[in-house]
């Protein structure tokens, strides 16, 4: 049997079809990605400006791999100073 693209839409569960990726993919990806992406930089960029900031643990952190990224093995976790 031939199946056309609304049918097999049909057949799938109501919602974003890959929400567990940030903006989406395929034909229906997310349009404001970018702008959203900047939107964010600037956001931290402003929140972060003037913070001190210190490592949580003194101790040294390795990288780990998390799917196809690297990522700090303990979270990078930091205390907020002023
Ligand atoms: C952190 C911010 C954002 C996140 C996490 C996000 C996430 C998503 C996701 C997951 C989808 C796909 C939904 C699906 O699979 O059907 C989507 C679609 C879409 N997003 Fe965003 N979005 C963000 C910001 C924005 C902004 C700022 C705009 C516009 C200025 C925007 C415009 C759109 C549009 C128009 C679609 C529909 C694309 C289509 O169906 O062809 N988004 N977004």
């Amino acid at each position: 049997m031939m199946y056309s693209e609304s049918m097999a839409s049909s057949m799938l569960p109501p919602g974003p079809r890959l929400p567990w990726i940030p903006f989406g993919g395929g034909r229906r990806r997310c349009l404001g990605a970018a702008f959203a992406s900047f939107e964010m930089r600037v956001a931290l960029r402003t929140i972060l400006r003037d913070a001190v900031l210190r490592p949580a643990d003194t101790r040294e952190e390795r990288a780990r791999s998390h799917h196809i990224t690297l990522v700090p093995a303990r979270g990078a976790r930091v205390v907020r100073e002023a």
